[in-house]
């Protein structure tokens, strides 16, 4: 397996008024070619943040504090802008939530489908069009000799969607950066988009991260897990170790809440009760620790470390200690 990306210890935080807010607090995970990983984890707990930091897009008071940020040999934190408007839309292809936010509404789908190509590959206008055609015939869009004139709100929003991965992928990136791409869809709309970025994995060979908060949209594309709680890697594993054998009680909690892939209905939803940590003033113990179940003394004073729980299987809790008393996981063990 070759390596594309490797994330060392990154620390991204955000200076306000108020204080720092510490978004990304010392992540390290990898990323093999070909591979698909998921990052889930509920609003605020950073995953949009951790891959901001790897495209350099952060806002003007963000910063990466420490860390480093390996893709394809070089350490992008280093990188000056003009080096990472090369990598950005070339190396490495993100799609948004919000597929409206990221098209230009005066051009045509056309002009912006062509736009990286003219720009990072210098391609001939005719051969950057006929490229375009290819591309959105293979996200499935039809009729695209005449799609490819008209403009975003001419398209539905599952379209529009569609046109965002094809303008993602069309300089065939090394990685693919889709951010919870398919929360805006209805549900039929979902599974088709989902369906459609496992195919594309296949016949392009990107590798993709998939952020979602919902663990049932990555089981069906991802091979691994990340599991982000409070701005830290709480658990990570191959996804069956997290459907089959979770080790973290956040996971669990999680789990209860997944929808059956088939039907994508809610089938057992139960919230976790409770606030996630203050970023101004994160806690000293494990972030989760004031609506953990299961927690004991030392989960209020000492972050656990990531445990090694399997051959690629990891879980910040203190359970996964040899002292710890046994708990029986309430969930698992579920069809992926
Ligand atoms: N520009 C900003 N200024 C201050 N805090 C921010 C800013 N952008 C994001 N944050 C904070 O960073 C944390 C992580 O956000 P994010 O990565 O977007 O979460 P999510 O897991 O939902 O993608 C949140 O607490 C968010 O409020
Ligand atoms: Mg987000």
């Amino acid at each position: 397996m070759e390596r594309l990306l490797e994330i060392k210890n990154l620390k991204t935080s955000f200076f306000t008024h108020v204080g720092e807010v510490k978004a990304v607090r010392g992540v390290s995970f990898h990323l093999d070619k070909g591979e698909a990983l998921g990052i889930v984890g509920e609003s605020g707990s950073g995953k949009s943040i951790t891959m901001m930091s790897v495209m350099r897009l952060l806002a003007d008071n963000g910063k990466i504090v420490d860390g480093e940020i390996w893709f394809n040999g070089r350490d992008l934190v280093k990188l000056s802008e003009n080096e990472m408007q090369k990598i950005r839309g070339n190396e490495i292809g993100m799609i948004f939530q919000d597929p409206m936010t990221s098209l230009n509404p005066v051009l045509t789908i056309g002009d912006q489908l062509t736009e990286p190509l003219l720009k990072h590959k210098k391609m001939p206008k005719d051969k950057a069009i006929e490229r375009a055609i290819e591309m959105l015939r293979l996200v499935g869009i039809p009729s695209p000799e005449k799609r490819i004139k008209q403009y975003p709100h001419e398209f539905s929003g599952g379209m529009r969607q569609r046109v965002m991965i094809a303008m993602a992928l069309i300089n065939e990136p090394k990685l693919l950066i889709a951010d919870e791409p398919t929360t805006a869809l209805d549900v039929t709309i979902q599974a088709q988009i989902l369906e459609l970025m496992k195919e594309l994995k296949q016949k392009i060979n990107t590798s993709i991260i998939l952020i979602t908060h919902d663990l049932g949209v990555v089981a069906d594309v991802c091979n691994r897990i990340n599991v982000m709680y409070g701005g830290l890697i709480v658990e990570t594993g191959r996804t069956t170790d997290i459907f089959y054998n979770p080790k973290h009680p956040y996971t669990w909690g999680r789990l209860r809440s997944v929808p059956n892939p088939k039907t994508l209905v809610k089938e057992r939803l139960k919230p976790i009760d409770g606030q996630p940590p203050d970023l101004l003033k994160p806690p000293a113990g494990c972030p989760f620790a004031p609506r953990c179940d299961y927690a004991m003394r030392v989960c209020m004073t000492h972050m656990p470390p990531l445990f090694e729980v399997g051959e690629q299987h990891k879980a910040a809790c203190w359970l996964n200690h040899p002292d710890a008393p046994k708990v029986e996981a309430p969930v698992g063990r579920r069809h992926v």
